[in-house]
């Protein structure tokens, strides 16, 4: 799933939920060969862009899951073998799902995932996340102890955060690590960040290109950075390591919502004192 949640969850069209936490039926048997098709060409066209660009964590955890190129991924395969390795699941749903639903799955260790696949006419365009999204983007993630107790702590503290309306600010830290982040490997940046993993131009755009930023994360300025939904992001944010996301697991996060109160809100674009700029973009992209 993607935060872009926190603007649009419960707005899909008036949808009804069959169950109560608004999973669905994955039904991969009826699945056509066109849908099966689409995944095979946004799978072969993405995994060729991976090596090198992706982070060992990622690259790991794709190679031990029953995912490849053939058909979309059988949700229970998937399961099983994550179930095992973190004790993760992973539930289809139909497309985004209410804040509270996406947090509680979280919560609960289990991972919503889209259940329906883009056409072949749209395979750049994505409106709601979909299988491929969050399947090829999210799952080999949370193979990874660290992204899966990570991804279980943000959605405890978005329950939070939902009491506190703090959701704006907890957001931008699930935005820019699970959905955009960038880490730190051998001295080279590599992608983590699904909503980059799975977007064909994406992908080089966050390492290659001139225009966006490149900035060291720090948790109170990335709390304060807003972020586009419209279009590629114009500031990355590098992690030291995956396992530093185990330090914002740990952290209660209430005392520094208050303490961010009074600050301004950024632009995505903007570069402040104090950032740690490993690539200061020219902004061409969105001038
Ligand atoms: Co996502």
């Amino acid at each position: 799933m993607d935060q872009i949640v926190s603007e649009k969850h419960g707005v899909v069209g008036g949808y009804v939920p069959e169950r109560p936490d608004w999973t669905i039926a994955q039904d991969w048997q009826a699945y056509s060969s066109e849908e099966h098709g689409v995944w095979r060409t946004l799978f072969e066209r993405q995994v060729a862009l991976m090596p090198g660009r992706a982070c060992q964590a990622y690259m790991d955890g794709l190679r031990d899951l029953p995912i490849d190129a053939d058909t979309i991924p059988d949700f229970e395969k998937l399961s099983d073998v994550l179930m095992r390795r973190t004790g993760w699941q992973v539930v289809a749903v139909p497309g985004m799902v209410p804040n509270d639903v996406f947090f509680d799955h979280l919560a609960n260790r289990r991972f919503p995932a889209g259940q329906f696949i883009r056409k072949a006419h749209e395979l750049d365009y994505l409106q709601e996340p979909d299988v491929f999204h969050d399947v090829f983007g999210h799952v080999p993630m949370m193979m990874n102890p660290v992204m899966a107790d990570f991804m279980q702590a943000y959605g405890e503290g978005g329950l939070r955060a939902d009491r506190l309306g703090e959701l704006d600010r907890l957001a931008r830290l699930y935005w820019y690590t699970v959905e955009f982040g960038l880490v730190e490997e051998a001295g080279a940046l590599r992608i983590f960040g699904a909503g980059i993993l799975s977007s064909f131009s994406e992908t080089r755009f966050a390492l290659e290109d001139a225009s966006p930023n490149r900035i060291g994360f720090d948790l109170r300025r990335v709390m304060r950075t807003l972020y586009r939904i419209d279009d590629f992001q114009e500031s990355y944010f590098v992690l030291p390591s995956i396992d530093s996301l185990l330090d914002f697991a740990r952290t209660d996060f209430a005392p520094i919502y208050d303490e961010l109160h009074n600050t301004r809100d950024l632009a995505a674009a903007e570069v402040i004192e104090g950032d740690r700029v490993f690539t200061r973009g020219t902004g061409e992209r969105t001038r």
